[in-house]
Order: C-alpha cells, then sequence, then structure tokens
C-alpha cells in the first residue's frame, strides 16, 4: 500500500495588512492565533496526518475574514473564531456534514467559471 494522501486540506488565510492599511485582513491581534488553534485541535484529535492545515495567502474574501477553504468539496468558511473552527473540525471534517450557518454567502462565492470558458472568453 502506498502512503495515503490527505482526506482533507484546509487552507487558512494568514494575510495580514499593516495597521492602518484601508483593506481589512485575515490576521490581527485578535485572530493571530487561529491557524495554531486549527493544527493543534487537529493535533489532539489525532487526524493530522489526514487532515493537513496550510498557511494561505489571502483567498480574496477580506471583507468576511477570517476565513478558510475546505477541499475538496471548495467550501469557503467565514467569519471564524477559536469556536467556529472546532464546530467544523467535528461536524465537517470529521462528521461529514458541511457547517451550512458558517459558509460564505453565494453572493460572494458563486459558480466557478471553467478555465476553458474563461480562455474562450478572452480569446485564447
Ligand atoms: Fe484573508 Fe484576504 S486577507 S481573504
Amino acid at each position: 500500500m502506498g502512503l495515503p494522501q490527505p482526506a482533507f486540506y484546509i487552507f487558512k488565510c494568514e494575510q495580514s495588512s499593516p495597521p492602518g492599511m484601508p483593506k481589512p485582513s485575515c490576521v490581527n491581534a485578535q485572530t493571530q492565533d487561529l491557524f495554531q488553534h486549527l493544527a493543534q485541535t487537529l493535533m489532539q484529535k489525532g487526524i493530522i496526518g489526514t487532515v493537513q492545515p496550510i498557511r494561505s495567502a489571502c483567498m480574496n474574501r477580506c471583507n468576511v475574514g477570517p476565513v478558510m477553504l475546505v477541499e475538496p468539496g471548495h467550501t469557503m468558511y467565514t467569519g471564524l473564531d477559536k469556536a467556529k473552527i472546532d464546530r467544523i473540525i467535528q461536524e465537517h471534517i470529521i462528521g461529514g456534514n458541511v457547517v451550512q450557518e458558517y459558509v460564505i454567502d453565494s453572493e460572494l462565492w458563486d459558480d466557478p467559471i471553467t478555465p476553458a470558458d474563461m480562455a474562450a472568453q478572452m480569446g485564447k
């Protein structure tokens, strides 16, 4: 048997704007330990090998941050805090049920445009 691939990747936005920048960011004094909390909780539950937390750059949904993206499934969670992360791990990652309450509004996360359609629109 080969080395198993992860069951999930969790991309946590770790972008931080300098103080005074007009654009909000997902990491500030109140939210800076969320990635550590995510990783520690996965470790405590013994699932860190099959669930891979990844520090990501900005995912362009800063206004509803802190955000994280769960793959597979393309599920974008917004407005995170430690309690919400705990619930996502328990209900989505372990239980298999997306936590709809924390999922991004479809206005901000509509269906993707396929690369083939995008290339066609661009005349490429
Ligand atoms: Fe996190 Fe932009 S800073 S989505």
